[in-house]
């Protein structure tokens, strides 16, 4: 095995195990009541996520010279937002799914009321916990991370694109329209987990600014792997159901562009985001695999 996976391996299961337990430590215990609410909102955390925005956290973290252990609220707060945003897409009024991460959806597996409520409540989990008191960052700066989390997961950013992705149902997207559709539904939380990263490990106001780029790029290559993967991929590997998005006539950069185009579009946003990181050192390079790994995962 190349060095650079192995290296890759080891810092993303360590991650993952990390915001894990933090995740287990922070949802409340299945056995405290609403415990129908309890059980669903660990079935919609735990259940085989690949974790991309917690490892987004930590490596970002890590290039601007920061501790693991500084990043962990942060990692938390985004995989909960993320978490919710999967329960209510799946949802019958959005995108009607009936498989998420190789499991039923959360509405399936308990009812309609219980997945909304389950949105609601990490929704709400994950302000809690940016907002607890910690050691290792100031006041100001846990606000600002606050304000940079809101603003990103509401209607400026994600809830904003979720809304423009079901007005576009059936309709012809230009290109822009697309790529303004995919960088608030997805990009903007991604956006976040960099930015999140960067402040809480004290990053200076260039990296931030470098990362942010790093972060357009990334968080819109994400969503065009995305929708490839939708035609590409089978729906044992997705875990999710494999051709919705030409099923539900959503529009997508495979269907504007070819699959050809859109391989070729994540390729260059690929490269544009290794650009930045060329500015940063080998503290870097967990962000460097992981941009790789965005554009060339299986699932
Ligand atoms: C799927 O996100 C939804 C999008 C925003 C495209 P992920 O592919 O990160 O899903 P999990 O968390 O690994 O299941
Ligand atoms: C989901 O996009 C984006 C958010 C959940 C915010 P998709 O609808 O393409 O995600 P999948 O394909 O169902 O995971
Ligand atoms: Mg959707
Ligand atoms: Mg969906
Ligand atoms: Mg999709």
């Amino acid at each position: 095995m190349p060095q650079t996976n192995l290296d890759f391996i080891t810092f993303s299961s360590d991650c993952v195990s990390r915001v894990e337990k933090a995740l287990s430590i922070c949802l409340p215990p299945e056995t405290i009541e609403p415990q129908s609410l309890h059980q669903a909102m660990r079935y919609a955390t735990f259940n085989g996520g690949k974790r991309v925005r917690p490892l987004l956290v930590y490596a970002s973290g890590l290039a601007c010279g920061g501790q693991l252990e500084t990043l962990d609220a942060c990692a938390c707060a985004v995989e909960l937002i993320h978490s919710y945003s999967l329960v209510h897409d799946d949802l019958p009024a959005m995108d009607n799914d009936d498989l998420r991460r190789g499991k039923p959806t959360c509405h399936k597996a308990y009812d309609e009321a219980t997945a909304v409520l389950v949105g609601d409540a990490l929704q709400a989990l994950a302000f809690e916990i940016l907002a607890k008191p910690a050691t290792s960052i100031s006041s100001e700066t846990q606000l600002q991370m606050i304000q940079i989390l809101a603003n990103t997961s509401g209607s400026r950013g994600m809830a904003g694109g979720q809304a423009m992705d079901i007005n576009g149902v059936g309709q012809d997207m230009s290109l822009p329209e697309l790529e303004i559709m995919h960088i608030h539904k997805t990009g903007a939380l991604i956006h976040a987990s960099v930015q999140l990263g960067a402040l809480s490990a004290g990053g200076n106001p260039e990296q931030v600014a470098r990362l942010e780029h790093f972060a357009k790029a990334i968080g819109l290559a994400f969503q065009v792997q995305d929708d490839i993967l939708d035609i590409t991929a089978d729906t044992h590997t997705l875990g999710k159901t494999q051709g919705k998005d030409a099923a539900d006539n959503k529009p997508s950069y495979p269907a504007l562009l070819g699959l050809d185009g859109a391989r070729q579009k994540a390729q260059e946003l690929l490269n544009e985001a290794l650009d930045v990181l060329s500015h940063f050192d080998a503290s870097a390079r967990h962000l460097r695999q992981l941009a790789d790994y965005v554009v060339g995962r299986t699932h």
